[in-house]
């Protein structure tokens, strides 16, 4: 079965799908310690209101892309270009996706590693009242071992692209759905745990109270940053789950659910993670190490924190799990279409190239730790690089194509909107002006930041 032919089984599934796509270590690692080290409220609500504005919409007009296209990201690009007498130039818009979703998977997964270790590591009790400064030692003597980290990544890479040989709905779709819910429950179950700590409502406090002193311009940024990376947008994932959506679902309602369960995600993670650092007397604003360093250390000293540890990284590898098989997908189908070639022959080539480059980014944490472009490692460059400038670059030319150059009719369509709504007028309005002058702001301080 080709991509054009290619479909979920229903639209639910693909709400699942892209909800597994977006809900991943960008929500439950990064969105905590970043609210953390922006002081909380003010920055939740200003990532909220980037959700809404520029996120959103973009979700929108990505889904509405691939839908009409029904190829991979640049074939899909080219189509509708051509179709609508505009530059191919346009098909860049596909080509930043793939190149963005190779990068970012190549990183991703080393990370989603780091995840499954600690499940092991919480499974087997090392954590069970061991001191700060040993759990410390731990997360160090694991980024300092190259084999190790080159196990983790090569499992993960391993079982990504087994799962995406099987297809989409053999594949993708049976792995989200038997894995996604299980993830929701186990967040629930530790939200609930953080509810019995007694600091949950400083942990609610903290997140929801909203201290604009705290929030400097770089917070800002980062928070309009994070609504592009947390929802996947401009990786060519969307757009590429868009192309196997039916015919009849509305666009506009599962991007709301979408954008919603993601942002719920975020809300609960921090909702479970600020209790419990806040019970132990640990700091929120311990930056990237707060999952690997400070929550251990909290496990190694709650009842039953073995239980709770080990429930707590099942959660993330499996939050993790459902977004690598949708940064590989894009990939896999556009080497399908291009070359001719079969599920499984693509998966792996494309898979051991990103494979590859993994391991320079495994590396990048010990044995290559040395090799620096402006103070940074290949893994700090390969998340600047994506994150920073090829996401909000991609997305700025999203929304200039969709805004600008697709008749407004053929988005409508597509959106089953009509052109009066409300709605569908504030959503032009944020493809054509809000999205782009957002964009090239945060664009323009990124680069700055560089
Ligand atoms: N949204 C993912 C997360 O929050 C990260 C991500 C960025 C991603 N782009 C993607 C995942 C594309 C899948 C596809 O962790």
């Amino acid at each position: 079965m080709n991509t054009t032919t290619n479909r979920w089984s229903s639209n639910w599934v693909f709400v699942l799908a892209a909800t597994g796509a977006a809900v991943g270590l960008g929500n439950i690692w990064k969105f905590p310690y970043i609210t953390g080290e922006n002081g909380g409220g003010a920055f939740v609500l200003l990532y909220l209101v980037c959700i809404v504005i520029v996120g959103l919409p973009l979700m929108m007009a990505e889904i509405l892309l691939g839908r009409r296209g029904r190829q991979n990201p640049v074939a899909t690009m080219k189509t509708l270009a051509l179709e609508h007498k505009r530059s191919r130039c346009w098909c860049i818009i596909g080509v930043l996706g793939l190149l963005s979703s190779f990068l970012i998977l190549s990183y991703y997964s080393v990370i989603a590693g780091w995840t499954l270790s600690y499940t092991v590591h919480a499974i087997n009790g090392d954590f069970t009242n061991a001191t700060p400064l040993a759990i410390i030692d731990l997360f160090q003597h694991f980024i300092a071992s190259p084999w190790q980290l080159l196990a983790w990544h090569s499992l993960i890479m391993i079982v990504t692209i087994w799962v995406v040989s099987c297809g989409v709905q053999k594949g993708i779709e049976r792995a989200v759905l038997g894995m996604f819910p299980i993830m929701v429950l186990l967040l629930l179950l530790l939200v609930g745990y953080a509810i019995k700590t007694g600091y949950f409502t400083a942990g609610l406090h903290f997140l929801l109270y909203p201290d604009f002193s705290m929030l400097g311009t770089q917070g800002a940024l980062q928070a309009l940053g994070h609504a592009f990376f947390t929802l996947s947008l401009a990786t060519g994932s969307i757009m590429m789950y868009g192309a196997y959506l039916p015919s009849n679902a509305s666009i506009t309602k599962a991007s709301i659910a979408i954008v919603t369960a993601d942002t719920g995600v975020a809300l609960l993670a921090g909702l479970a993670i600020f209790p419990i650092v806040f019970a132990n007397h640990l700091t929120a604003s311990a930056g990237p190490g707060l999952i690997f360093k400070t929550l251990p250390i909290a496990f190694g000293h709650m009842h039953y924190g073995r239980l709770w540890g080990t429930l707590f990284f099942i959660m993330l590898v499996l939050a993790a799990f459902t977004s690598t098989l949708a940064l590989l997908e894009p990939c896999v189908a556009w080497f399908i279409e291009r070359f001719h070639a079969s599920r499984t022959r693509a998966a792996w080539i494309i898979g051991s190239g990103i494979w590859l480059l993994g391991i320079a980014n495994a590396l990048s944490f010990n044995r290559w730790e040395h090799i620096r472009w402006l103070g940074q490692t290949l893994f700090q460059l390969a998340d600047h690089l994506t994150a920073n400038l090829m996401l909000p670059l991609g997305g700025l030319l999203i929304a200039l194509f969709v805004g600008w150059r697709l008749p407004t009719e053929v988005s409508l369509l597509e959106l089953q909107l009509p052109y009066h709504n409300r709605l569908c007028r504030i959503w032009r309005l944020s493809m054509r002006y809000i999205a782009p002058i957002a964009i090239v702001f945060i664009f323009v301080k990124a680069l700055e930041v560089l």
